[in-house]
């Protein structure tokens, strides 16, 4: 077989050319890193957890009409997604502060938030992905105030999907991170949620205990993330008691 071609690779995921144009398959690795990489293991198992859990969040947004670049999951490590032009900003939204907030601005971990906040970083590990404003997004051009508005409007809906989804199973949603890409249909253009949707990008907190479930384990050196990530897992259904994945979820539109 013909050696597949790798368009881009990241830290935690591999992107390689898709069967048809206009897709990606995008493949998750075990890779964990931290602190822009300062900190790196390989974490067994994390790439085909994030793969599941990453297809079931995407396909709860795609069916309650949040356009996603998720088509469909392929196997163990891999997904077919429409192939986007990304916009340079890590966009995130925090329930409850804990953190860069709570860092910069003296807030306890722990305290929740006013109302939402959404924040953007732009995308660049040179600079250490800087916080950035509206300001200068529009000002260097990476995206346009009907852009910004369209952008919030969709994170804070994968806001409340996301804590619903995670309030059912006993876990807070405290904050994460999305990232936006651009599909071109001739003239019009789309924005949809792209990249991943896991515990590597959430703040996870169980809500009797306060357990983190998600990527401060292993930034904190707070236990084994595999097993973290497991629990999520399995209280989404996402995997059975026994750890072995479920049949996929069924996508309606
Ligand atoms: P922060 O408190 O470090 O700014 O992180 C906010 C959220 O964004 C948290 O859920 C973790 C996620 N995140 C990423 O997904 N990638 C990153 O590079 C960073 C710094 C944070």
């Amino acid at each position: 077989m013909a050696r597949r071609k790798k368009i881009y690779e990241g830290k935690a995921k591999i992107l390689y050319e898709g069967p048809e144009p206009g897709t990606l398959v995008q493949y998750f690795k075990d890779d964990a890193t931290a602190f822009n990489a300062e900190k790196k293991d390989v974490i067994e198992g994390k790439g085909v957890l994030n793969n599941r859990l990453s297809e079931y969040f995407m396909t709860g947004l795609n069916n309650i009409g949040v356009p996603t670049h998720f088509i469909k999951r392929i196997n163990m490590r891999e997904q077919l997604v429409r192939a986007v032009e990304i916009i340079p900003l890590e966009v995130v939204v925090r329930n409850v502060a804990a953190g860069s907030i709570s860092k910069r601005l003296g807030i306890d971990e722990g305290t929740p938030l006013p109302r939402p906040i959404v924040e953007f970083y732009y995308k660049d590990d040179a600079l250490g992905d800087p916080m950035v404003t509206e300001e200068h997004i529009i000002a260097f051009g990476w995206a346009a105030q009907q852009d910004l508005d369209d952008i919030v409007a969709l994170a804070l809906r994968v806001n409340d999907f996301l804590s619903g989804i995670m309030m059912g199973v006993g876990i807070k949603l405290i904050d994460f991170k999305i990232e936006i890409g651009r599909i071109w249909d001739g003239d019009y253009m789309r924005l949809v949620v792209a990249d991943e949707i896991s515990p590597d990008s959430c703040r996870l907190w169980d809500v009797q205990t306060g357990q983190k479930l998600d990527k401060d384990v292993f930034r904190r050196d707070l236990g084994n993330l595999a097993d973290a990530y497991t629990e999520v897992a399995r209280r989404l259904g996402v995997l059975p008691q026994n750890g072995a994945p479920l049949g996929k979820p069924t996508l309606i539109n």
